[in-house]
């Protein structure tokens, strides 16, 4: 039996449109007042503006916006959300200014991590996820991406991507699984053998399907150009998609490989060459940004409006994770976005819906309010797009649907 729905007196429904958008163009933005959304199972069949009686039929779950705005469900494309542990005893440390890489190099910081997350079980580890999942989608997000990387050993990275599946299937969320091996080299071996060890581990992630992509974190004193590039190969050779953590704390290149290999998005940038801000511009590869980590380690902003203004592909997501952006709070990243990065609340919203639904490969079932697509909405309690910007550190999330589902009302008034 086909389920129908029908969301109505919309006060402003907002959304971008097509396949991805670049540069000047992600402030294009559809919007509508008084509008309703119908929708067929999980699919959205028809929006429109004013009168929506005739949509409705005896079957129909009638769902009243009581005028607040209806936005597309927000695509996170760049988070760790499976790991163990905390880092809270490294924060004394980060306060007191002690660099990110240092406390890396002295064996803290990604590699405390590791540590807590090979403690823990198969279960202990889906649920504490669970948690970090409904957090983020209390802020709107309805699609994410998320690394391993905290394994480091074969064992210990399959079991968070074995995690990361699993809760695609079992919870209403779309989750996209990457490999990141290559995150840190682990304790007790040298770069060169760890590099052979996931030679080995990349074809069976390829063998098995449990990664639709592959990311290395390119970094001084982590894997350097030439060290990703071989790991990033091996992957495109097993059928995995490039994702890099590139120029997050020395310009290192990684943005340029990124072009070079194709692939669908260069993450962090905050480092970013002014040449390789040109070379990305004029390519498909997504400038993925992640402003709650630069507001984290109090590093630069990277540079969004040079890219913007250059033509680039700019998503942004929360890289959410326990050591540079402890926080589910999509909506305060979005915020940084217009404060910190000054985008426009239009190239934010492109930034966090289609164009991070297109750098996953996801931009035709997700991203935007059209007719065909999944029914992911966003309720908000705004009377304007700029508002929801504007009124920062909040969350403005009334109500979530995902495939046509209502998944979270506002916690505060249950
Ligand atoms: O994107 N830079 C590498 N990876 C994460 C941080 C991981 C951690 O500190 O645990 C990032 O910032
Ligand atoms: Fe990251």
């Amino acid at each position: 039996m086909k389920i129908h729905t029908l969301i109505y007196n919309i006060g402003n429904l907002y959304t971008p449109q097509g396949e991805f958008r670049r540069g000047k163009d992600m402030n294009d933005i559809f919007h509508i007042k008084n509008a309703y959304i119908v929708i067929e199972n999980d699919r959205i069949t028809h929006i429109g503006s004013g009168d929506y009686k005739k949509y409705v039929n005896s079957e129909t779950n009638l769902f009243d916006a009581k005028g607040m705005i209806a936005l597309p469900g927000f695509v996170d494309s760049h988070t760790h959300l499976v790991f163990g542990g905390s880092r809270e005893h490294e924060f004394s440390k980060k306060i007191q200014g002690v660099p990110y890489l240092d406390i890396l190099k002295s064996g803290g910081g990604i590699l405390s991590t590791v540590e807590m997350t090979r403690k823990l079980s198969f279960d202990e580890l889906y649920n504490k996820s669970i948690g970090s999942l409904y957090e983020l989608a209390s802020y709107g997000v309805t699609t994410l991406e998320a690394k391993s990387g905290y394994g480091l050993n074969r064992e210990t990275e399959f079991k968070q991507l074995d995690i990361i599946n699993k809760l695609d299937k079992e919870t209403p969320f779309t989750i996209i699984p990457t490999y990141l091996g290559a995150h840190a080299v682990p304790k007790g071996f040298d770069k060169e053998s760890y590099i052979e060890s996931l030679f080995l581990d990349i074809e069976e992630v390829g063998k098995t399907k449990k990664a639709k992509f592959i990311d290395v974190f390119c970094e001084d004193s982590v894997f350097n150009v030439e060290d990703s590039k071989r790991i990033l190969q091996k992957g495109i050779d097993n059928g995995l998609l490039v994702k890099i953590h590139a120029d997050e704390i020395v310009s290192l290149g990684g943005a340029g490989l990124a072009v070079d290999l194709n692939a669908k998005s260069a993450d962090h940038l905050m480092a970013i060459s002014d040449e390789d801000i040109k070379r990305i511009s004029k390519s498909n590869t997504v400038a993925n940004l992640l402003p709650s980590t630069s507001f984290y380690l109090n590093k630069a902003y990277a540079p969004a409006r040079k890219l913007i203004d250059q033509n680039a592909i700019v998503s942004l997501s929360s890289d959410f994770n326990p050591g540079s952006s402890p926080s589910e709070n999509f909506q305060f990243m979005s915020q940084l976005g217009c404060i910190k990065l000054r985008m426009t609340p239009e190239e934010v919203l492109t930034a966090t819906t289609i164009n991070g639904a297109y750098n996953l490969g996801m931009q035709e079932d997700i991203g935007s309010l059209e007719v065909g697509k999944k029914a992911d909405i966003v309720i908000m309690d705004a009377e304007n797009l700029e508002y929801i910007y504007y009124h920062y550190g909040i969350n403005h999330t009334k109500h979530v649907f995902k495939n046509g589902t209502q998944i979270m009302k506002d916690r505060r008034f249950n």
